[in-house]
């Protein structure tokens, strides 16, 4: 289906379930980290909430637009590490919806946080999973800033400015 909103200039990319579950798990997954010492509540709380954007955003990649759909972008790692030489060589494809290595890093700052919520859920009823907690939300942490480079070089390569397209759901086509 094409969005009535499409034009020679413009087409829609990110939904706004996508851009919604993007910028809200954004804004928790930094409450989370401020709030891991102190204010428990507030971090179990919220921790549930990246759960739920999580669980609907797994349902979404299965009933979501073509752009949100799990195998419009995930790759295999032949295809990723491909990619990836051709980021390198400074003349990549240019893809409307995520890159291989951007569908790549989606899925495991996805997977990362499932593994975080859950072990977070299981040190609540069992304190010996802190430890696995802890690891696993550094882990995923530390994927945030590789993330960050490889939006500002995917917009610097094409020219285009991909944190606007998360924020307003249009690419240029
Ligand atoms: C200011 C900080 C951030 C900016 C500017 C940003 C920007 C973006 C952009 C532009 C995309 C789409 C890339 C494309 O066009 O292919 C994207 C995708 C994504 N980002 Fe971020 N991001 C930020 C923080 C985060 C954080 C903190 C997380 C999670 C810990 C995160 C998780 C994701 C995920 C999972 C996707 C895939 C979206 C989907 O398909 O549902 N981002 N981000």
């Amino acid at each position: 289906m094409t969005d009535p909103s499409t034009t020679a200039e413009r087409v829609r990319v990110w939904d706004p379930f996508v851009r919604f579950f993007h910028w809200s798990l954004a804004v928790a997954v930094l409450i989370a980290f401020l709030t891991g010492d102190e204010l428990e509540d507030l971090h179990v709380a919220v921790g549930y909430f990246i759960m739920g954007l999580l669980a609907a955003r797994l349902v979404w990649g299965v009933i979501g637009p073509r752009h949100a759909r799990w195998w419009n972008f995930v790759r295999g790692p032949t295809a990723v590490k491909a990619y990836a030489w051709e980021v390198l060589r400074g003349h990549p494809k240019r893809y409307l919806g995520h890159n291989p290595t951007g569908g790549a890093m989606a899925v495991l700052l996805i997977l990362g946080l499932i593994l975080t919520t859950l072990t977070g859920l299981a040190t609540q009823s069992a304190h010996a999973w802190k430890d696995v907690h802890e690891f696993l939300a550094y882990a995923t942490l530390a994927l945030v800033p590789l993330h960050l480079i490889g939006v500002a070089v995917a917009s610097f390569q094409h020219k285009e400015n991909l944190v606007r397209g998360m924020i307003d759901g249009y690419k240029r086509p």
